[in-house]
């Protein structure tokens, strides 16, 4: 519940950036406005936003410089997830229909280019170069984390390591981002932003490794989507990886693993699920994501101890046992 207490106490600043994403992304052309808008309106929980404006609070907090990070920080992640869902074939995102699916994938490929274009938009409106250095980099290696993850579908013979790896570009780097940025745009220390961005990162190594448990143990209400989205499309995650070194389950999942590359995913991914729900697998996942936790909420130990402090440590918590 904590976390709804601190989007109640935020909820002037958040609704401002609702505002600005809504207003950033208006296009004349009437099918990219309702193709952007679409995902927009679907809501999602803000968390890079949210990032931003309490890391913004460690140097001189400034709204109207914290939304310019903000705003192109959550277009950046829409875009990816419209990016996202063609590469996944996934009809279904935060409870509604994906833009690929109510629309088409080429539809999709340039409503994901026009949201990341208007990220930069918004964005270059601070004139901090090191700013766009940034986040161009974090860009780049998300595509480079998103190309890896399709090179190692129904690999089972990877590496934890591999794994982490390519989480760590697909979605932690965007999250330690958010923090850093959030305070270099508040002309805070040198250290105090890498200590931001070593806490976003940890939290969003956690964050994803959330995600990949999500999508073994969660329900469709839970998720906006059908459990096993994931094994559907290939993508081996931290649980399965764990799972297969089982010598009594091993031999069953890559059978399983087998069953569904030969079907393209087209099959009930139920037994899969079952095995790996029946393994260890889940709960050293998600005792690995605690520690990642840890780490995070370790890494603002030298920060002043404000309000914005206490309410990212609340919301690290909140990530590593989120359900949603
Ligand atoms: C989903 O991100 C994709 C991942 C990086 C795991 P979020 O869980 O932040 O998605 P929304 O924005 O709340 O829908
Ligand atoms: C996160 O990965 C997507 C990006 C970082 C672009 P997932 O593929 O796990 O995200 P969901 O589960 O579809 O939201
Ligand atoms: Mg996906
Ligand atoms: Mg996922």
């Amino acid at each position: 519940m904590k976390l709804m207490d601190i989007y109640a106490r935020m909820k002037k600043e958040i609704a401002q950036i609702e505002r600005e994403l809504e207003d950033s992304i208006y296009s004349d052309q009437p099918l990219l406005r309702e193709t952007s808008l679409h995902l927009l309106k679907a809501g999602g929980k803000r968390i890079r936003p949210v990032f931003v404006l309490l890391s913004n609070q460690f140097g001189q907090y400034d709204l109207e410089r914290a939304k310019k990070i903000a705003v192109p920080l959550e277009l950046i992640h829409m875009a990816s997830l419209v990016h996202d869902d063609v590469i996944d074939d996934a009809n279904t995102r935060r409870g509604q229909l994906t833009v690929r699916s109510k629309w088409d994938n080429r539809i999709a490929m340039y409503t994901g280019d026009y949201i990341f274009a208007k990220a930069l938009t918004v964005v270059t409106q601070l004139p901090n170069p090191r700013i766009h250095q940034i986040l161009s980099k974090a860009i780049v290696e998300m595509s480079i984390g998103e190309m890896e993850q399709i090179r190692w579908f129904f690999e089972s013979n990877q590496t934890i390591r591999t794994y982490l790896l390519r989480i760590r570009r697909k979605t932690a780097l965007l999250i330690a981002i958010s923090c850093q940025l959030g305070a270099i745009a508040s002309e805070a220390a040198d250290e105090v932003s890498q200590l931001l961005y070593k806490f976003g990162y940890n939290v969003g190594m956690a964050f994803q490794i959330r995600d990949d448990i999500l999508d073994l143990t969660g329900t469709e209400k839970q998720l906006g989507k059908p459990p096993g989205s994931d094994i559907k499309q290939g993508n081996i995650t931290l649980p399965v990886l764990l799972a297969l070194q089982e010598p009594g389950l091993r031999d069953d999942i890559l059978a399983e693993i087998a069953r569904i590359q030969e079907a393209d995913g087209q099959t009930n991914v139920e037994p899969f699920l079952a095995l790996i729900r029946g393994s260890r697998g889940i709960e050293v996942a998600d005792a690995i994501s605690a520690r990642y936790i840890d780490k995070a909420i370790r890494a603002l130990d030298r920060l002043p101890n404000i309000r914005a402090k206490r309410d990212l440590i609340d919301i690290a918590h909140f990530i590593g046992d989120r359900s949603y």
